[in-house]
Parts: structure tokens; sequence; C-alpha cells
């Protein structure tokens, strides 16, 4: 697709793309919004680099993708309820979203989107990894591919964590004071391998973070094979890496990604805003 109102640069070869020439905080043409959605759909990383964007602003750009969403173990900013605020403290050992995962999989309708905006970022260090979960699944044999069409799967926001979220959640000192005092477990089966609401693609939907175990299986049966997976999924060539600066947007479709925080800025602050997107239930 040619773009006529924005620039779209490739981070990769396998997703990612920086988008140029836009200010998202001035008014959009309904040309603008199209092309951002096309290029968020074809390349399902976009990043938006010097962009002045408050709460309101921010949860206004999630609206172009969809109804933003609440997340459910974190307390929103007063008056954006939507957003979140990512802190992890220069005292903080353990950061937030440091294992490969599509966010709120565990939910019966998972997230589409999330819109991550930077506020402060270590001087080196803190970039999220990303991978192509479509080509993660082309990627595999039709062997494969034949043994895991039909195959369902439960996922479970305690995989992990041992019963203990919430705990973990409150023991780390940039988020203790917004996590929810109440923590529910969320458990939903989805399909192991997605087909794109969107673009009709097909994608695989497993993680070692929140794929507890095949349905009628257990989860020591399981284990190997989401594993494998799930390490297959991340090879170099499925992947891109967003490096931050302040007043970076980045904007990713849960439904066919994975990503990590890098935890490597020990002793350093990085300040982040996070909004998500409601999803459908994966088919
Ligand atoms: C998230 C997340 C990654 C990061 O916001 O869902 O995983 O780099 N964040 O902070
Ligand atoms: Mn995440």
């Amino acid at each position: 697709m040619t773009f006529q109102t924005i620039e779209v640069r490739p981070l990769a070869g396998a997703l990612g793309a920086e988008v140029g020439n836009i200010d998202l905080s001035a008014p959009l043409s309904n040309q603008m919004r199209d092309e951002i959605h096309q290029a968020f759909l074809d390349n399902l990383v976009i990043v938006f680099r010097d962009q002045k964007l408050t709460p309101e602003k921010q949860v206004e750009i999630a609206g172009l993708f969809g109804k933003p969403a609440i997340y459910p173990f974190l307390q929103g900013l007063d008056g954006a309820p939507e957003v979140h605020e990512l802190l992890k403290t220069a005292e903080d050992e353990v950061n937030f979203g440091g294992n490969w995962h599509s966010d709120t999989a565990y939910r019966e309708c998972p997230d589409m989107g999330t819109l991550l905006y930077a506020h402060e970022v270590p001087d080196v260090g803190g970039d999220t990894l990303f991978t192509n979960m479509y080509l993660a699944y082309d990627a595999l044999s039709d062997g494969m591919k034949e043994m895991l069409k039909g195959l369902t799967a439960i996922y479970s926001s305690e995989k992990g964590y041992d019963g203990k979220r919430a705990e973990k959640m409150k023991s780390l000192d940039g988020l203790k004071d917004a996590v929810q005092a109440e923590i529910e477990t969320f458990e939903s089966e989805h399909p192991v391998v997605r087909t794109h609401p969107e673009t009709g693609q097909k994608a695989l939907y497993v993680s070692k973070s929140h794929t507890l175990r095949f349905k009628d299986m257990t989860v020591e049966e399981s284990t190997p094979l989401i594993d494998y997976l799930s390490t297959f999924a991340v090879l170099p060539e499925f992947t891109c890496r967003v490096d931050w600066q302040p007043q970076t947007l980045v904007i990713w479709d849960n439904r066919c990604t994975k990503h990590l925080a890098v935890d490597d800025y020990a002793g350093q602050r990085r300040r982040m805003h996070r909004v998500t997107v409601e999803g459908v239930q994966p088919l």
C-alpha cells in the first residue's frame, strides 16, 4: 500500500515500522486515520516519535482502534482511568512485562492492541522486543500445523505466579500504589492458532507466560510443546526491537504479535503510560 498522508519506514524484515510526518495531537483527517490503521495492519507494531500526548489524547488515539479497555490489575490515573502508569524506579529489581506475552491473553476477549507512551526512559536499555506470530505460524511444518489445527488451550493469568500475582505486583516499588486491592484470576479457552479478524491471516497464539495447558490434557503433557512453540516463535528472524525516547508512542497488535520488555537498566527509572483497546474472542 502507498501512503499519501504519512511516511512509513519498516524497522526490520519481520515487523514494525516508524510512522512519520504526523502530529497525533492535531486533528486527523479520515484519510490519515485510514492510513494509520492500514500501517498498523501491515506492520503489526507502529512507532511514532516526538508526540506530545496528554493522557486524554492517548485515550482518544486508542479510540481510533476500538473501545479503550480497563486493565484489571492496576488502578488508572485520576481523571483518565484507562491510562495506567508503568513505573520502574531505580530501586526496582524486576520490571513489568519481562517475559514474552500477548496482553491479557487469559481474558475471554483479550485486548486487541496496546498503546504505550514513554515519559521517562533510561539513558541506555529498556527497549521492547516484538515478534510476528503470523511468521512463526507460517514457518511451522505442515505436520505441526495439522496437529495444531482445532487445538484449544487454557490461558491463565496466574501461570508463573503460583497464586501470588498480587503479592509479586505489590513488591514492585513503582507499581505498588496502583495495584488493585483484589486481584482476580482469569482463565479462558482459546484456539492455539487464531485467525486475525481483520486480515484473515492465521497466527500462533501460544505463550509460555499465559498458556497453561492444552484442553483435555495435563499441564505435564502440554508443557513441552508449549515451551517449544514459545521458543520457536521468538527466533530472531521473526522479531524487531524498539528503542524508546521520551514522547515515543508505540501501538502494537496483540492478535498477531508478542512482546517482551528488556530488563537491562538496573538503577535507572523508566516511566510509561499504557492504554489498551478491547478485542474480540479469538477464533
Ligand atoms: C505492556 C508491556 C512492555 C514495556 O505494557 O503490556 O508489556 O516495554 N510493556 O514496558
Ligand atoms: Mn504487555
